[in-house]
């Protein structure tokens, strides 16, 4: 395991604790489209926990996923300096949901590829994977400053 990922491993407690809480955020889910209820629970690295639910839109691509919601309420209580030590995912239909390409960008802008992200794979298993993983060669930030 890399320095960077021991530095971030989160215990079996501290896993199963926010992927409960991404569950409960999951039951506040505005979704009466897809009737997928999504929740996600961010662990900050002071320490803080945020969740937020999927908000759905009759225009339906105003649709807001549950991380980027997640994210959305983390800046707004905490600031944007707000880095993300871990990402949990969880829905109430008992399938897989890991987080959507644009939820993957979205995660980028406010953490390393270190960063812990959980989700439910198909079949009721929990998947534990980076960003890294997830999103190799994100774009970020820095790429702006080569004008
Ligand atoms: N959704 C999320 O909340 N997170 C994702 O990463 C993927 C999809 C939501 C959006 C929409 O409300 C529903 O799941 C079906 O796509």
């Amino acid at each position: 395991m890399s320095p960077a990922a021991t530095k971030n491993s989160l215990s079996p407690a501290e896993q199963l604790h926010l992927r409960e809480l991404a569950a409960v955020a999951a039951e506040h889910s505005y979704s009466p489209y897809s009737h997928f209820r999504v929740g996600a629970a961010l662990l900050l690295e002071d320490g803080s926990i945020v969740t937020g639910c999927n908000v759905e839109n009759c225009s339906y691509r105003l649709t807001s996923c549950a991380e980027q919601a997640a994210i959305a309420r983390a800046v707004s209580e905490h600031g944007p300096a707000i880095r993300l030590r871990a990402v949990a995912v969880a829905n109430l239909n008992g399938s897989a949901s890991m987080p959507c390409g644009a939820c993957r960008q979205t995660i980028s802008e406010f953490a390393g590829d270190d960063v812990v992200i959980l989700y439910p794979e198909e079949a009721g298993a929990h998947k534990t994977t980076t960003l890294g993983e997830l999103l190799p060669h994100a774009f970020r930030m820095d790429f702006l400053d080569k004008r």
